[in-house]
């Protein structure tokens, strides 16, 4: 069934975005059992009450496979929420708010029964204050997608009217390769119109990502240099201090370079590399990020390094190799770290590589952007000790000790020419409070408010994909023989340094706490 949008509905949606204020819903779970629901979504309902961020008229319901009651789901995430608000008691007033408003409903999602159950509690439970506005919310395996969005719309669940909205937020993987997640999005746009869609990447859930935009276009003194003729590099390192944890089995299948660069690493560089949009409009900004997207060269297989972990000590405890860990082949070869040097075919970045790096257990966990500049001619130093002079290098901290920093040259102080690498660091605790966050919070309260700008648009997932296949596919053909490569703790395989050395250049260390290989005084 082909459900279409009147351009009133349309209207109606827009508006709520620019008012940026949720009107009554209703939120549906499925997977309300599930641990995203319980680490993620629920916390973040959470934060949202508290921050007073949720319509008074908000109804819950989860929905999932575990017979339980209400009262017993509502214990059990209560539970969870004590772990993640660890030795902060939980506020009592907003927690019991969201917990009149929950209501649980076994069910198996893959059952149409199911789907007719639900409209019914849909109709019911609103009685004459019917909240007709549904945010459906898949945090269910990748599987389940493409079934429930179908069972969605024969029930009838997803029609709009002008009065109200029907949306599915689509949590990641959003395929396994291009081919997979056309085909999903086939599926799920025979149902749903594109402006109906919520694809979540968390990484745009991060202030410090959404921080990107706000730092290129708010500020005038970065856009000039933001081109090939003032930046040497860019290097983007997301680096994890743990393993595969129990996700073994998912692991194996997916590996890091799927499970970190087309969604979000490449949102990041996305963000860094995208034209400025014209607005701020959902569709302004995700057409400048595709683009940017599709302008991404094929990526020999030269151009790329993979790595697993073999054992070691990561912060102090000796820990095994990956294919020591639950659910794992004793001799797989799945990568648990990736490097690429990316090159994008456009007038502002041509000859301007992009290095990305992500791994599992590393050295630290980090995820930053460094931006080298150009090195200044050197001329005028040359009758001076000065041996070099450091690049500019603009470093942004995505997570953790949020903020960036500017390195630059400053002259030592004494009666030669000595020149020092120092830094200009902004940190967000020292201008910001902490705002309590799980990092969903502002990607649930924009569906609500209809702003689709921080979710994947159909054709961005399409082009990330493209943009790795012929790699994917190069690497299946042609399984390493050399893994595990990189000890676990370390800062990941040789080979990934020889990638950036064949260039003359360096990776940056992984600890964020340093510059030029030097502590970063300003810090106590
Ligand atoms: C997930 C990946 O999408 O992102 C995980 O599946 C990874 O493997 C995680 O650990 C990283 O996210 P964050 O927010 O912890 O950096």
């Amino acid at each position: 069934m082909v459900t279409t949008v009147s351009s009133k509905g349309a209207e109606t949606a827009s508006t709520a975005s620019r008012d940026r204020q949720p009107q009554s819903a209703t939120l549906v779970i499925f997977g309300a059992g599930g641990d995203l629901t319980k680490r993620l979504v629920v916390p973040a309902l959470y934060h949202l009450v508290q921050a007073d961020k949720l319509p008074d008229r908000f109804t819950i319901i989860g929905v999932d496979r575990i017979d339980q009651t209400s009262e017993q789901w509502c214990p059990s995430l209560t539970k969870m929420m004590q772990t993640v608000t660890p030795g902060s008691r939980i506020d009592d007033a907003a927690w019991s708010w969201l917990t009149q408003r929950m209501h649980y409903m076994p069910a198996d999602f893959t059952q149409a029964e199911t789907f007719t159950r639900l409209a019914g509690l849909l109709a019911r439970q609103g009685g004459k204050n019917s909240i007709a506005n549904v945010l459906f919310y898949l945090a269910v395996g990748e599987r389940f997608f493409g079934p429930i969005v179908e069972q969605l719309g024969h029930a009838g669940l997803i029609r709009q009217t002008e009065e109200a909205w029907r949306r599915v937020i689509i949590e990641k993987p959003f395929g396994h390769d291009l081919t997979s997640a056309k085909a999903l999005n086939a599926k799920i746009l025979k149902v749903l119109s594109e402006d109906q869609v919520y694809r979540i990447d968390h990484f745009l859930g991060k202030e410090t990502v959404q921080n990107i935009l706000v730092l290129r276009f708010a500020n005038g003194i970065f856009e000039p240099l933001w081109n090939r003729d003032h930046i040497d590099h860019v290097q983007i390192t997301a680096a994890e201090t743990i393993g595969v944890e129990s996700r073994g089995r998912f692991y194996e299948r997916i590996g890091a370079l799927r499970d970190m660069v087309p969604n979000h690493l490449f949102q990041l560089v996305a963000m860094i590399g995208m034209e400025p949009p014209i607005s701020f409009d959902a569709d302004a900004v995700r057409a400048k990020k595709t683009e940017l997207l599709q302008a991404i060269h094929r990526i020999a297989p030269e151009n790329a390094v993979r790595g697993q972990y073999g054992n070691g000590v990561v912060s102090g405890q000796r820990v095994e190799d990956y294919r020591h860990e639950p659910n794992v082949a004793p001799d797989s070869g799945t990568e648990t770290y990736v490097a690429l040097k990316l090159g994008i075919d456009n007038w502002r970045w041509a000859g301007v590589p992009f290095y990305l790096r992500t791994g599992k257990r590393l050295s630290a966990r980090t995820t930053e952007i460094a931006i080298q500049f150009r090195q200044a001619p050197y001329a005028l130093f040359r009758d001076t000790p000065v041996e070099r002079l450091p690049p500019n290098v603009l470093t942004l901290r995505i997570q953790p000790d949020e903020g960036l920093s500017v390195s630059f040259s400053a002259k030592r102080p004494g009666s030669d020419i000595e020149i020092d690498g120092v830094a200009m660091d902004f940190s967000y605790r020292d201008y910001f409070e902490p705002v309590a966050t799980v990092g969903y919070e502002t990607l649930i309260y924009d569906c609500l408010i209809g702003d689709a700008t921080l979710f994947q648009r159909a054709d961005t997932v399409e082009a990330a994909w493209r943009a790795v296949q012929d790699l994917l596919d190069t690497w299946a053909r042609a399984p390493a023989d050399d893994l595990p490569n990189y000890a676990a703790g370390s800062a990941g395989p040789e080979a990934a340094d020889r990638l950036l050395a064949r260039d003359a250049r360096a990776w940056l260390p992984i600890a964020g706490d340093l510059l030029y290989g030097k502590p970063n005084k300003r810090k106590s």
